[in-house]
C-alpha cells in the first residue's frame, strides 16, 4: 500500500488528503475526481528551489505540461518559480492567470506561426529553438514587431536515458533539437549569431522523463558543459545559461525509490562545477523544469466502483476479478500509452486487510486495464477507490474518448476543498458540435 506523507487514514478507515476526507470529497463532488493537495505541491516546489540554489544560482520552471489550470499558474508564480510552456494552449493559461512573461520559457518542437508571433506579444523571457525552421521566422517575425528576442537552443545531447523508450527524448535518433554531435547545435548558434533579430542566452536539453537518479544527469553535465564551453571559444562570449531540463522520478508503486531532490542537487551540482572549471566554461545560471516530480504524487483520483465481475482463467489461481470504475483511460492515458503501473487503496475501506487479488478496469470500449492484479479488501459496488501519484499527465492528458465528460478537479489543503476546473457536462461534450443545414432535415 502507498500512502504519501501528506495523507493519512482517519481512525474510521478513511482516507484523507490535506485534511480532507477522500469519501466526503467524492460525495460532494463526485467521481471521477482528481485530488490534488496544495502543501505538497509548494513543498516540493521549495524543496527543487532551495535544494539547488543552497549550492549554485538555479532557476526552477515548473514543467506544465505535467498539470496545468490558471489556479496552478497562480501557485507557480506565488512560489517564485519560472514557467515552462510548450504550445500556444499552456502560454495563454500562463498570461490568462497573470503569470509575468519574463519567467516564462517557450518549448515545442512545431511551434506554428500563430505561437511564436504569440510568445513575441507577450514578451516571453527565453524561446527555446528547436530547429532551423522556427530560428528563421522567429528572426524575421521579431524582426517585424522591432524586437531581439532571448532564445535558447534545445541540443541533443546523445544520451540514451534508462526509461520507457516513449519518454526517452536526449537520445540522438529523436524528433526534438539540433544533435550536437551532426554540428547541428554548432551550426544553430552561428546562425542564431547571425540574426539581428536573436540574442543567444544559452544552450538547453532535456533527456527524459522518470529518471529514478541523477545518472543520466551526469552524463548530460559532461556533454552540455563540453559543448557549451566549445560555443564559448567559437562565438568568443560567455553564455548566461545552462538548462539541463526535467525528468526526475516519482513513486507509483511502494517498493520505488527515486532519488531525493536533495540527493540530486547534491549529485549534479558539484559534478556540474567541476566539469565547468575542467573546460573554463564560466558559471552560467543553471536552469531545471521538474514537471512529474513537483505534482505526481500530489494527485490522486478517485473513483466509484460499479460492477465486480469474477471471470475463469485458464492459469493458476483459475479465476480474476475484474472490478470496474466509473472512468479509465480517458482520464488517465499512462497504462496504455507506457504500461504505466499504479497503486490504489479503497478511500472508504483503508483500514481493511487488501486480502484479495483484483484487476481495476475502465469503462471505455478498449480493453483499458487500469490496475492489473492488485491486492485490496474484496471490492464491492459503491467503494471509492483512490488511485495515487496521478498528478501528472493524467488531467494534462484527458480526452473525451467515448465521449465521456472530463472529471473535475479540487485543490485540498488544511481540510478545505476548492474547486479549480469543474466536471464537463454532457452540454459540453456537443458544444463544439456543427449540423450543417444539409444535414437537418
Ligand atoms: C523540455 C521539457 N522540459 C521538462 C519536461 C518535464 O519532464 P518531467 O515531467 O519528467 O520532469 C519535459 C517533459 O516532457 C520536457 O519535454
Amino acid at each position: 500500500m502507498l500512502i504519501f506523507e501528506h495523507q493519512r487514514i482517519s481512525a474510521n478507515g478513511r482516507l484523507e488528503i490535506g485534511g480532507c476526507d477522500t469519501a466526503a470529497l467524492a460525495a460532494e463532488f463526485g467521481t471521477p475526481l482528481y485530488v490534488m493537495d496544495e502543501t505538497a505541491i509548494r513543498n516540493r516546489m521549495r524543496a527543487w528551489h532551495s535544494a539547488f540554489n543552497a549550492l549554485y544560482p538555479t532557476g526552477i520552471a515548473y514543467a506544465s505540461k505535467a498539470f496545468l489550470t490558471t489556479a496552478m499558474v497562480r501557485i507557480v508564480e506565488q512560489e517564485g518559480l519560472n514557467l515552462d510552456v510548450a504550445s500556444g494552449g499552456e502560454l495563454y493559461t500562463a498570461v490568462k492567470a497573470g503569470f509575468p512573461a519574463d519567467r516564462l520559457v517557450f518549448h515545442g518542437n512545431n511551434k506554428s506561426d500563430d505561437e511564436l508571433e504569440m510568445g513575441l506579444r507577450h514578451n516571453v523571457g527565453r524561446l527555446v529553438i528547436d530547429n532551423f525552421h522556427e530560428l528563421e521566422r522567429l528572426n524575421a517575425f521579431a524582426g517585424a514587431r522591432g524586437m531581439k528576442q532571448g532564445v535558447l537552443i534545445r541540443c541533443t545531447p546523445g544520451i540514451d536515458p534508462h526509461t520507457h523508450r516513449l519518454i526517452r527524448t536526449g537520445q540522438e535518433d529523436t524528433k526534438f533539437g539540433f544533435s550536437i554531435k551532426s554540428g547541428d547545435a554548432a551550426e544553430a548558434a552561428r546562425r542564431i549569431e547571425a540574426s539581428p533579430n536573436l540574442e543567444l542566452t544559452g544552450i538547453h536539453c532535456h533527456l527524459g522523463s522518470n529518471l529514478m537518479d541523477a545518472t543520466s544527469h551526469l552524463d548530460a553535465v559532461d556533454v552540455m558543459v563540453a559543448f557549451l564551453a566549445r560555443l564559448q571559444r567559437d562565438i568568443n562570449r560567455t553564455l548566461s545559461e545552462l538548462d539541463l531540463g526535467g525528468g526526475l522520478g516519482v513513486r507509483y508503486l511502494p517498493d520505488q525509490r527515486p532519488v531525493s531532490v536533495e540527493t540530486f542537487a547534491g549529485s549534479v551540482v558539484p559534478n556540474l562545477i567541476e566539469t565547468l572549471d575542467k573546460h573554463g566554461a564560466g558559471r552560467p545560471r543553471l536552469g531545471l523544469e521538474p514537471g512529474r516530480s513537483i505534482v505526481a504524487e500530489a494527485g490522486t483520483t478517485l473513483y466509484t466502483i460499479g460492477a465486480v465481475k469474477e471471470v475463469a482463467i485458464p492459469s493458476a489461481p483459475g479465476k480474476r476479478i475484474y472490478v470496474n470504475i466509473d472512468g479509465g483511460m480517458s482520464d488517465n492515458p499512462r497504462p496504455q500509452l507506457y504500461e504505466a503501473r499504479y497503486s490504489a487503496i479503497l478511500a472508504n475501506r483503508a483500514n481493511e486487510s487488501p486480502d484479495t487479488q483484483v484487476t481495476i478496469a475502465g469503462k471505455h470500449c478498449e480493453t483499458d486495464i487500469l490496475i492489473s492484479n492488485i491486492d485490496l479488501p474484496l471490492p464491492r459496488p459503491g467503494d471509492i477507490l483512490a488511485v495515487q501519484t496521478t498528478g501528472a499527465y493524467n488531467h494534462s492528458m484527458a480526452s473525451n474518448y467515448n465521449r465521456l465528460a472530463r472529471p473535475a478537479v479540487v485543490l485540498v489543503r488544511e481540510g478545505t476543498a476548492d474547486l479549480i476546473v469543474r466536471r464537463e457536462t454532457l452540454e459540453d461534450i456537443v458544444a463544439r458540435d456543427i449540423i450543417p443545414d444539409r444535414l437537418r432535415a
